[in-house]
């Protein structure tokens, strides 16, 4: 069954931010971007995101003149709006008359109006005002036929160290603790270099040693925790006005993949829609990481909510922001865009509408460019992936099936992060549970990524990269999997903190997680960035190991391969062990990629798990599945460079743009071709 962002308009959405505000004084600029958005084949504007000094030009006086315009041309124009609260970037006024809702840095400055997202989450004024915007936001525009969704606020982040925070944060340990001293003081290990609580008044903010260690990881892991509650507390009390004023329109915030202060998975329960902003570095020298990785965070935002998503922004053309800022190939901004659709978007956005003329963002790719017209490469690519969308419209609300997933967590990487051991600089969780997910995409398996308490038993394999902290409810839940038949893939740092960040004693990993996976795990090695050690698995291929071996002891596990070289020649690398109905493997050591592939595709062919595609793609091609019912839709891709002549596909299917019916396909340097199944 389909679900819509929206029943009222159930269709893909084309468009993108735009910032009329910017052009109030040439105001017949709005009406040739009314022209301008049809012929880019765009249905969608997202507005009023940066406009609160627009819309409340003085404390208490507001003027909506610009916003009941902006929606009323865009419903003329056919097209539809998803409206933004203005929470991102206050007015000036509002910073010289109440200090409290700038940010204090860390070093205890009260920072200055200047820059946007710098505001206090905490500060009762800041929420206040915030909550009096957005409720006479919802109540004029709620019912507006244009509008199909709220974006609140923009991309939330940032951290504020002023007196109201910190007096929040002892309150939030002081609720976390029972009110307990003593159980705050275990918990946080606080004997540890005497640094002994009496009082939850003594409690402050982590940092400032001249050690660069955490000193005390139970501190900073509850300050981490902190901070992402306290802006979700914000984002709530932002979302609780707009649906008190509008209870029928879905709310959505845009995020950012691979973003670390915010558990995204906590704030997704404040929206009914995820939406993403992905800005891939396409062409770069890590071009090739680029196809995947994003697909992960796409799979990781879709499994946010169990249904389609929204690409909130990407750049057409390029972004202004980065090191170097080159430009898509030709194709490119197709493929990335569909890339989206593909792994369960319903929309396709971008940032921005139109480039200003002025500010920082002046050179930001744009759909429309400073010659403002539509004669632009851009503008016809954009154009191309619109009529793209439009003949693949069935596609909006359908789902995405799954029968693997990865478990990728935040306070597991907040903790992970923040201990030090094994690499101290960067221990890269997310790029290894990135790689971890590679073989997946390759063969066009897309995933769901969930969290360690989500339930685990609709899938087959489940793969757990450095999952160095596990609480009770993980122990457990992991062992409930195997233990009724599910397989489990987990890797080196498994199971050596309790959610305190407390290592837990009797060997690693874990309590019974040691009779689950049937090894000991001794000591970690970590390498040099030039050294590598041998690993031999059973059969004699041998594979390489960076960066860290742990020291391993079967205990009841079959091992499955074992280092060749170094002091601890012949322990073993991996291993696999029986557990209930199920199987656990372990692999000690990071690897160069090789090995995990290679036991992936042997694990995903034990389990029936086939590629989407009968033959294993060339280098950076891909394929991959949105389903609805009977109805198969799949996403053939080429990242590379290379054309592609009479790639086999399963069975016969039409080509959802030129209606051609296909056993084999063929595809251009950076293409994208969607088919429908036929048989
Ligand atoms: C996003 C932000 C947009 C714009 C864009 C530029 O992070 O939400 O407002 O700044 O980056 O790429």
């Amino acid at each position: 069954m389909k679900r819509y962002i929206n029943e009222k308009f159930p269709h893909l959405l084309h468009g993108g931010d735009y910032n009329p505000e910017q052009w109030i004084d040439t105001k017949e600029i709005w009406d040739e971007d009314m022209r301008l958005l049809n012929l880019a084949n765009c249905n969608e504007l997202t507005v009023g995101i940066f406009s609160w000094a627009m819309l409340e030009p003085q404390e208490g006086c507001y003027d909506f003149s610009f916003l009941d315009e902006i929606l009323d041309k865009v419903y003329a124009a056919g097209g539809r709006v998803i409206l933004a609260t203005p929470s991102a970037s206050r007015p000036r006024w509002m910073a010289e008359a109440y200090p409290e809702v700038l940010r204090v840095s860390e070093n205890g400055v009260r920072d200055r109006y200047r820059v946007r997202h710098n505001h206090c989450y905490t500060s009762p004024v800041y929420r206040k005002k915030v909550q009096e915007i957005n409720t006479k936001l919802a109540e004029r525009y709620g019912k507006h036929p244009a509008v199909l969704a709220w974006h609140i606020s923009n991309e939330y982040g940032g951290r504020c160290y002023c007196p109201l925070c910190e007096d929040a944060f002892r309150s939030y340990v002081k609720d976390r603790y029972e009110g307990d001293i003593d159980k705050l003081n275990h918990a946080w290990w606080a004997n540890f270099w005497g640094h002994r609580y009496t009082s939850f008044d003594q409690v402050e903010f982590p940092g400032g040693n001249r050690e660069s260690l955490s000193i005390l990881g139970g501190l900073t892991l509850d300050f981490k925790r902190f901070c992402s509650h306290q802006t979700i507390d914000f984002m709530k009390a932002e979302a609780d006005a707009v649906r008190t004023a509008c209870p029928d329109l879905p709310i959505t915030t845009n995020m950012m993949p691979g973003f670390e202060p915010i558990n995204y998975r906590e704030m997704a329960q404040v929206m009914d829609v995820a939406s993403v902003d992905s800005y891939p570095s396409w062409h770069s020298p890590q071009h090739d990481r680029c196809p995947y990785r994003t697909a992960f965070w796409f799979d990781f935002f879709r499994t946010m909510k169990h249904r389609s998503f929204l690409l909130m922004e990407s750049a057409p053309g390029l972004v202004n922001w980065k090191d170097f800022n080159k430009l898509k190939r030709p194709g490119m901004d197709r493929l990335g865009a569909l890339q989206a659709v593909a792994h369960g978007s319903d929309s396709v956005q971008y940032f921005q509408w139109r480039k200003g003329r002025g500010g920082a963002e002046k050179f930001h790719g744009a759909v429309v460019d400073h010659v403002g017209c539509e004669n632009t490469r851009i503008f016809r690519a954009v154009a191309e992936t619109g009529k793209t969308l439009k003949a693949i419209d069935e596609v909006c609300g359908t789902a995405v099936k799954t029968r693997v997933a990865v478990i990728y967590d935040w306070e597991n990487r907040w903790a992970l992060e923040n201990s030090s051991f094994f690499v101290k600089a960067d221990k890269k969780y997310s790029f290894t549970c990135e790689e971890y997910y590679a073989p997946l995409w390759r063969r066009g398996i897309s995933a769901d990524i969930v969290s360690p308490h989500d339930d685990l038993t609709p899938y087959d394999l489940v793969i757990a990269p450095m999952l160095y902290m596990t609480d009770e409810t993980t122990i457990q839940n992991l062992t409930a999997y195997v233990e009724q038949g599910g397989t489990l893939y987990a890797t080196y740092l498994l199971g050596m903190a309790n959610e305190n960040d407390l290592c837990y004693l009797g060997g690693f990993p874990a309590k019974g997680l040691k009779e689950v996976f049937g090894i000991w795990n001794e000591e970690l090695d970590t390498l040099y960035p030039e050294e590598t050690v041998c690993v031999r698995m059973t059969d004699g291929t041998e594979y390489r190991a960076v960066d860290g071996c742990e020291i391993i002891h079967a205990k009841g596990a079959q091992v499955l391969a074992t280092y060749e070289s170094e002091f601890y020649a012949g322990s073993p690398a991996l291993t696999v062990h029986s557990y209930g109905t199920g199987k656990a493997y372990y692999q000690a050591c990071r690897d160069t990629g090789e090995l995990w592939e290679r036991v992936c595709g042997d694990i995903l062919a034990e389990l029936n798990v086939l590629p989407t595609l009968p033959e294993a793609p060339p280098h950076n091609v891909t394929a991959h599945l949105r389903e609805d019912g009977d109805d198969q839709y799949l996403f053939v891709q080429n990242y590379s460079d290379a054309p592609i002549q009479g790639l086999p596909l399963r069975g016969e299917w039409k080509d959802m743009e030129s209606g051609e019916k296909l056993c084999a396909v063929d595809l251009d340097a950076f293409d994208i071709r969607i088919l429908k199944k036929l048989s």
